[in-house]
């Protein structure tokens, strides 16, 4: 049932609000303001030697985001490859590791090659899963569930946001186990989960601006997207969401890597998206984006108040999202790119549920 949605994806993002909470309230205990994890654990966090994560498309790019959180916030060397490459290369895993499979549907089978592949090496095998009757589910010896309820569209949308809100909890978890954290730092970041189904909300109202800025980008033939840090997967994420739903070639891209290459690009017709919110890395990447805008690009800024406020002239559009910790960005952020895929994809008329040559669980390796 689409609700008042035209398609299964809308309603998705919409739900987000709701999903991010009902994921919460698994990981938080709400009277303490603590995180705590009700998953029983064949190891501890504070023994792991390294965790290796493995994932394909939108569940990879989650795990991106998860690296810079267990490596910032827990101290615990993180290695993460999607998990087509990551079998065949065979890696020697140290002793002691933690490999860690995200997946929405369960099925995914190059994802279930990896773990196997990891279960036969001896590391521990914890999965990352919506679908909580499946396969990769089965052969985990722990399961963190991601709870946003049955996911219809073929593109990702509320499950990357609870793959998050999952992953930012337990990255808490390790940092407590590992002494990585101060107490008063992780009240702090357990704040700014608590304030996340209000922050998306206030993200989601962008929409109408959105629909105007997705009716140029559907005349666009390429569209890069740009991000530093743990904006960087965020890029990626929203030029998949583009390609797959609109069939238009985008590609993410590192900001700090513009310039080694693919600046070469850059003319009127190239719209350029950049996701900066206002923290310690927004600096840099608003002078790459400037590059961008002195070669002529046309640049859709995503940031805050406090963002816009620092940028000079040549941004074509911005689009506002509410000012956050900069731990929780990544999730808000995601909400402007989500809607920007989609509104384009109506644009131009495409099957933004069924998108040509896909499928929603892909069990082929
Ligand atoms: O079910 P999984 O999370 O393992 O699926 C992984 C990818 O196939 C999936 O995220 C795919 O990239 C989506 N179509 C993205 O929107």
């Amino acid at each position: 049932d689409k609700g008042n949605h035209r398609h299964f994806m809308a309603k998705e993002i919409y739900e987000q609000p709701e999903t991010i909470s009902h994921t919460l309230s698994h990981y938080l205990d709400m009277a303490s303001g603590t995180v705590s994890l009700r998953e029983d654990l064949p190891f501890d966090f504070d023994d792991l030697s390294r965790m290796t994560i493995s994932a394909c498309g939108t569940a990879y790019y989650a795990g991106c985001v998860g690296k810079y959180w267990f490596e910032r916030h827990a101290r615990l060397p993180v290695d993460i490859d999607v998990a087509s490459e990551f079998r065949y290369r065979e890696p020697p895993l140290e002793k002691n590791g933690l490999s860690l499979f995200i997946s929405q549907s369960g099925e995914t089978a190059d994802t279930l090659a990896a773990l196997r592949y990891c279960a036969g090496q001896g590391q521990h095998i914890a999965s990352l899963i919506n679908t909580l009757e499946s396969t990769i589910a089965r052969e985990s010896q722990v399961v963190f569930p991601i709870l946003c309820g049955p996911e219809i569209g073929v593109a990702s949308t509320k499950a990357f946001t609870a793959q998050l809100v999952s992953l930012a909890s337990i990255a808490i978890a390790a940092g407590r186990a590992r002494g990585a954290l101060t107490p008063q730092v992780e009240r702090g970041l357990v704040e700014a989960l608590i304030g996340l189904p209000s922050a998306v909300s206030q993200a989601l109202a962008a929409e109408e601006q959105i629909v105007e800025i997705a009716r140029h980008l559907s005349r666009a033939k390429d569209v890069l997207y740009l991000g530093r840090g743990p904006m960087f997967p965020i890029a990626m994420e929203g030029a998949l969401k583009l390609k797959e739903i609109s069939y238009i070639h985008a590609e993410g891209y590192a900001a700090g890597e513009l310039k080694h290459g693919p600046i070469a690009l850059i003319d009127e017709d190239m719209p350029v998206i950049v996701v900066a919110p206002s923290d310690e890395l927004a600096e840099k990447t608003l002078s790459n984006m400037q590059e961008v805008a002195a070669r002529g690009g046309r640049i859709i800024l995503i940031t805050d108040e406090e963002g816009a406020r620092t940028v000079g002239h040549g941004v074509a559009e911005t689009i506002l999202m509410p000012k956050v910790d900069s731990f929780v960005s990544p999730i808000v952020a995601t909400v402007p790119v989500q809607l920007l895929a989609y509104h384009t994809a109506v644009a131009m008329g495409t099957d933004v549920d069924q998108p040509r040559n896909l499928a929603k669980s892909v069990t082929v390796e």
